[in-house]
């Protein structure tokens, strides 16, 4: 996995077919996603509940590139090997999930995997003032995390740019994950964001068996962040 800056998207299959996730993740792959962002929820950090490592492995063969794995759990520890193992690229974990954010880090990158740090909206940058040299990515949420489809949060525009500058040269990507779409997209580029999640955005209008809708929808996210 090679560093750069360069606009990517992620669609989240937290939008896709739930009985297809192998084919889902196919699909949004040939019709040009650059990751696919994978929302783990356990039902106790967030109120909802998706899937956990054993799904992770399951898709990772149908995925050629990144697998971008976002835990929304707490605890978070006794399970990063498992998702490790399940061969997530990236692992992310949550600051507010609990105590030990830095220990956290320290193994998610012992496992083998680059470490994300995501930052619910009412948490400050500053929040990883003192993780910036052992991340590899942070996450922020510009919706409450737990569900897709809701609205994006406007307030976390000027987080991403006081983050973009916190980071200057280091290789740390930024990625934005909550109501993105055309419109919001030039708004947290123009900020300093490199990786932008979509769920609805780029499943709305497709399937497996028409997937089309899914390069419009990309295409569309990605002019719009280039503008
Ligand atoms: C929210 C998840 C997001 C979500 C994004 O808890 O982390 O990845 O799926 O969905 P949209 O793009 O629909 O806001
Ligand atoms: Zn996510």
């Amino acid at each position: 996995m090679s560093f750069d800056r360069s606009i990517k998207i992620a669609p989240s299959i937290l939008a896709a077919d739930f009985a297809n996730f192998g084919a889902e993740c196919a699909a949004v792959e040939a019709q040009g996603a650059d990751w696919i962002h994978v929302d783990v929820m356990d039902g106790h950090f967030v109120p909802n509940i998706t899937f956990g490592p054993a799904t992770c492995a399951a898709i990772r063969p149908h995925i050629k590139g990144v697998m971008d794995v976002h835990l929304m759990i707490a605890p978070v520890d006794p399970y990063i090997d498992a998702f490790a193992q399940a061969g997530a690229d990236v692992i992310t974990a949550h600051v507010e999930a609990g105590p030990h954010i830095h220990r956290t880090l320290q193994a998610i990158r012992g496992a083998g995997a680059k470490a994300g740090v995501a930052l619910n909206p009412g948490t400050p940058a500053e929040a990883v003032d003192y993780l910036l040299d052992m991340v590899d990515l942070i996450c922020v949420m510009t919706v409450n995390p737990g569900f897709g489809g809701q609205k994006f949060i406007h307030s976390q525009v000027e987080k991403v740019r006081t983050l973009r500058q916190m980071i200057g040269d280091r290789p740390i990507h930024i990625e934005i994950d909550g109501g993105v779409d055309p419109t919001t997209a030039p708004l947290v580029a123009a900020a300093g964001a490199d990786v932008l999640v979509a769920g609805s955005a780029v499943f709305k209008g497709g399937s497996v068996s028409d997937p089309s809708p899914y390069g419009d929808n990309i295409r569309a996210i990605r002019a719009a962040a280039a503008s």
